[in-house]
């Protein structure tokens, strides 16, 4: 009975998905970014085409229907802004090509047969078919960053942030609907591996959960599905108005992953929901040999330098180092000028990638430890363990409630050499 009417939900969802309005666009059709420039759904929410990009014009679908154009999902996202004078075809010959004003051509889309006819829908979805109206290609499947109701996120699919809100190139974060069943969120390049993840959605591993989906329902109902369409998760309650109100989700810049609603009067998406409270959770969110620091400011945190290291060049983004400032020279020489030092970083955290792990009383032995090493750059001091490192130091944050000391070694110049090198200034 329950099998049944679930298998009726399942087909009356599936009748609403395809049923839904889309707009036809047949061979030959051409947008160009200054004319003609998106194909629109039906109800003018969403719509296919060239949108504004820095200088330049980026192809994709965005939510057309409200006053701040809302970028869902970007073609060949971190290729650069195209110019004015492009033309996107829907040729005869069944490919999406982009002309540019010299008739140089690229594909936008590589599909395995010719393109018969194109489809922009209500949902958001951009649809390309072939001759026997069989689904060859649709943005629902190639998703950035962003996913829209009805669309999901499938096993083995990912989700990567943007660089910026106005610049959809590929970002630092991303998030993996793994093949385990686990939703979960790493830095960019890092491996799929536990140390590396900074969100799971801990599902519950009862053997059978593989090919689990993320979804996200036109209520605001974000959840995990397993293969039999059975809940497994549920992230956000839903049951939210649906009366004017749209929802989508989006891994945002700043790595963490929210559910927003928005109405067509509203210039501004609404975030509703957020995968973590904690602005300084993603891994890396701050650039190496910097930590995370959460504050009240707007944007919820800051990144501070270890001691002895400077951020380099002007207007540093948050995900840019800093480096030593202060000179080096290897520690071997004894008649060198540089003197070392440690300077501690208390309620830390780090990536551990130790590379001698010893047994110590307390981070004044862990201290002289490292001093007396010279390749040692920095050490970790918790539990009675002195983990020496070389630097960079990688995702680093403060952590109130962690004993974790950071000893960093700084070199400091001693006053003789000081002097010395004033003078030369001088003459210079
Ligand atoms: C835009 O498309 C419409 C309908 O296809 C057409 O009538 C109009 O001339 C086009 N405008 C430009 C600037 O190409
Ligand atoms: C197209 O526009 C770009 C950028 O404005 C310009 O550099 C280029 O010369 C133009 N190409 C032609 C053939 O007009
Ligand atoms: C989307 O399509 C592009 C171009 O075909 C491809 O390089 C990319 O891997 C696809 N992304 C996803 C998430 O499928
Ligand atoms: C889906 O979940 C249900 C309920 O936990 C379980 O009985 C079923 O075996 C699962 N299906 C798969 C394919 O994992
Ligand atoms: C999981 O998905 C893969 C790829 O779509 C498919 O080959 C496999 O049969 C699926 N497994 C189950 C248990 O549904
Ligand atoms: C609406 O969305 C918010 C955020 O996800 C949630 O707290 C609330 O319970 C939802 N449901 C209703 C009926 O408001
Ligand atoms: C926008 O529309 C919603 C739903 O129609 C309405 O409740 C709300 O008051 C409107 N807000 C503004 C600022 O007009
Ligand atoms: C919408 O966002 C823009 C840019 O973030 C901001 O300047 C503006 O004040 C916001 N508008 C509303 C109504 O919140
Ligand atoms: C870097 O070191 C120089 C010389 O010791 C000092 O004047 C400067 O303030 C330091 N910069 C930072 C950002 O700490």
């Amino acid at each position: 009975m329950v099998v049944i009417l679930f298998f009726l939900l399942l087909f009356t969802n599936f009748l609403a998905t395809t049923q839904q309005g889309h707009s036809s666009i047949s061979l030959g059709s051409s947008l160009t970014p200054t004319g003609n420039s998106s194909w629109l759904s039906p109800s003018g929410l969403h719509g296919f085409g060239f949108y504004q990009r820095g200088n330049g014009f980026s192809l994709g679908v965005f939510i057309a229907g409200i006053p701040q154009k809302t970028v869902v999902w970007t073609a060949n996202r971190d290729n650069p802004p195209l110019p004015g004078n492009v033309t996107l075809h829907l040729t005869g010959g069944g490919s999406l090509m982009l002309q540019s004003a010299d008739s140089q051509e690229a594909s936008i889309v590589t599909t395995s047969v010719p393109i018969a006819k194109a489809s922009m829908f209500d949902s958001g979805n951009f649809v390309l078919y072939n001759s026997a109206e069989g689904i060859i290609w649709q943005s629902f499947r190639n998703a950035t960053d962003t996913i829209l109701p009805g669309q999901g996120l499938l096993a083995r699919e990912e989700l990567y942030s943007s660089v910026s809100e106005t610049d959809q190139s590929t970002g630092n974060f991303r998030l993996t609907m793994q093949g385990d069943g686990n939703l979960v969120q790493y830095p960019k390049d890092a491996p799929y591996e536990g140390p590396y993840s900074y969100y799971s959605s801990s599902t519950p591993q009862n053997g059978d959960n593989v090919n689990v989906s993320l979804n996200l329902d036109v209520d605001g109902h974000l959840y995990l599905r397993n293969s039999t369409g059975f809940i497994i998760k549920d992230l956000t309650p839903g049951g939210n108005s649906t009366e004017e109100t749209f929802y989508l989700m989006r891994i945002d810049s700043d790595g963490i992953f929210r559910l927003y609603s928005f109405t067509l009067n509203q210039s501004n998406l609404s975030a509703i929901w957020a995968s973590s409270a904690d602005k300084c959770s993603p891994k890396g969110l701050c650039g190496v040999n910097r930590y995370c620091v959460q504050n009240d400011q707007e944007i919820g945190f800051g990144c501070q330098c270890l001691p002895g290291f400077a951020i380099s060049g002007e207007g540093s983004r948050i995900s840019g180092s800093c480096q030593k400032n202060f000179s080096t020279e290897s520690c071997e020489s004894k008649d060198g000028n540089i003197m070392y030092t440690i300077e501690r970083v208390t309620n830390t955290i780090w990536e551990d990638s130790s590379y001698s792990i010893v047994s110590l009383p307390n981070n004044e032995e862990c201290e002289k430890a490292c001093l007396e090493d010279c390749i040692c750059e920095a050490a970790m001091f918790k539990d009675g363990k002195c983990k020496k490192q070389k630097l960079p130091l990688r995702f680093g944050r403060k952590l109130n409630d962690e004993s974790n000391i950071a000893l960093i070694k700084v070199g400091v110049e001693d006053k003789r050499s000081k002097k010395e090198r004033r003078e030369d200034l001088v003459i210079i």
